[in-house]
């Protein structure tokens, strides 16, 4: 039997690594900023943590998830609800009122495996717990909107609010009464919806149910003044941040613990996955998990295969995926192998990437590896130049040449000062 990966689990292979790192390296970057500290948390957790806060009746609980049943725990579907219970758990609350907390890790759903959709995925999460301030929800959304403008990739933000445990069973109701009316148009999977969580057929993607919902009550309209102000200092709040957005009406998202503004960051470009991150407010779900009354949430998580299959499709994809190494080193037969084994741990000591073929292969065949690997620089050391205490340095980029002395001491110095003045030289700002 051939050993392979399961379907919808994937490995990230070098040159599709370093642009997880990008992206891991730019997310890093933009939560620091905002404040931002990580969390890290367990793969496993209780799978009731998981029912009683996304929600039994969610297509994530009922299907999707990886569940040890006879154990009762669950591989982690989202980051959300484990770190609440971490939140909970700690204590964090008394350490700070207002927690600012990230996450980046595997997620797993039992989903059907396509473009940008797998069974182990991986977020970036950022949850802020403690404020029910609007501006929180505004900033939240820039954020996001910055992490993605600095990958250089371009989403559209929707937004929706879907209020509270005051107004959304009155408008709950109204839908219901809507969907009712023409359940014999609806399929099989809204058919059961109307009746457990009406909400959910907003967003089906069949196209009959599509059409029928076009005419059902919208939300908005039906928010209760304390969610309707909330949803317009939200809104204002973007405005003064400068963050562009739509209303959805229809957007209901798969996670029941919502309440108030919900948002996705949409993507035109990867085909029917079109979230590349998603969010929002819930206000209750930490006092249903046992943790102190009446602290509010919010937060989103970005889907990093698609932000990486974004980056990929983009122009600059490629070059962004290279970590070429700064120094290639040739070296020609013992003495000069046995002397430029040294001279790579040195020079790796000091900051340089380098690159060393230790298997004694010909001068041909050295350049064409050093050629493969992108290096900027190759130093070529043969008998010769072993005896004069010189090597030969290469600039790859424009093939000129010089000798350059070879006192293993010395060298450091003698790159710093000679060549790693020239602009391409990366390591530049490493020893300075
Ligand atoms: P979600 O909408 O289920 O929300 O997932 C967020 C993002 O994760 C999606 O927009 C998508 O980019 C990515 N994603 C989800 N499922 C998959 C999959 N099977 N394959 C690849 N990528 C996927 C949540 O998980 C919430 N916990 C977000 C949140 C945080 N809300 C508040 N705080």
């Amino acid at each position: 039997m051939k050993l392979q990966a399961l379907n919808g689990f994937k490995d990230i292979l070098p040159g599709d690594v370093e642009l997880w790192q990008f992206v891991e390296t730019i997310a890093r970057s933009v939560f620091a900023r905002f404040d931002f500290s990580e969390i890290r948390l367990p793969i496993l957790e209780p799978t009731e943590l998981f029912a009683r806060s996304i929600g039994e009746t969610t297509d994530i609980v009922e299907k999707e998830m990886y569940t040890f049943v006879d154990k009762k725990i669950t591989m982690r579907p989202e980051a959300t609800a484990s770190l609440i219970r971490a939140y909970i758990e700690h204590g964090l609350y008394v350490q700070k009122p207002v927690q600012r907390l990230f996450t980046i890790g595997p997620m797993f759903r039992h989903e059907r495996p396509q473009k940008g959709r797998l069974r182990q995925f991986h977020q970036m999460d950022a949850e802020v717990l403690g404020s029910q301030n609007p501006r929180i929800d505004a900033e939240l959304m820039a954020m996001g909107a910055m992490l993605l403008q600095e990958l250089g990739v371009s989403v559209s933000l929707e937004l929706n609010s879907l209020g509270c445990p005051e107004c959304r069973p009155a408008y709950r109701l109204q839908l219901q009464t809507f969907l009712t009316e023409r359940f014999d148009t609806l399929c099989d999977d809204c058919k059961r919806r109307s009746s457990t969580n009406p909400l959910r057929v907003l967003d089906c993607k069949n196209p009959r149910c599509r059409a029928q919902v076009q005419a059902a009550p919208s939300i908005l309209e039906h928010l209760c003044s304390a969610c309707g102000q909330h949803f317009e200092e939200v809104q204002a709040g973007l405005g003064q941040l400068g963050v562009q957005y739509s209303l959805n009406k229809f957007m209901v998202r798969g996670l029941d613990y919502y309440t108030r503004t919900t948002f996705e960051f949409i993507t035109t470009d990867l085909g029917a996955q079109a979230a590349v991150g998603a969010g929002g407010r819930y206000d209750g779900l930490i006092e249903q998990l046992g943790g102190p009354k009446g602290v509010p949430g919010i937060g989103f998580a970005m889907g990093m295969e698609r932000l990486v299959l974004l980056l990929q499709q983009s122009a600059g994809g490629d070059a962004l995926g290279r970590l070429c190494p700064d120094l290639f080193i040739a070296a020609l037969g013992q003495a000069a192998s046995d002397f430029c084994f040294g001279l790579a741990h040195e020079l790796r000591s000091a900051g340089l990437r380098v690159a060393m073929d230790l298997e004694g292969r010909s001068l041909k065949s050295q350049m064409k590896q050093a050629d493969k690997t992108g290096a900027s620089w190759v130093l070529i050391i043969g008998e010769d130049e072993m005896k004069n205490s010189q090597g030969l340095l290469r600039n790859m980029k424009n093939q000129e040449q010089q000798q350059v002395e070879l006192k293993a001491g010395t060298l450091k110095s003698l790159l710093q000062t000679r060549y790693i003045d020239g602009t391409e030289f990366s390591v530049k700002k490493i020893l300075s």
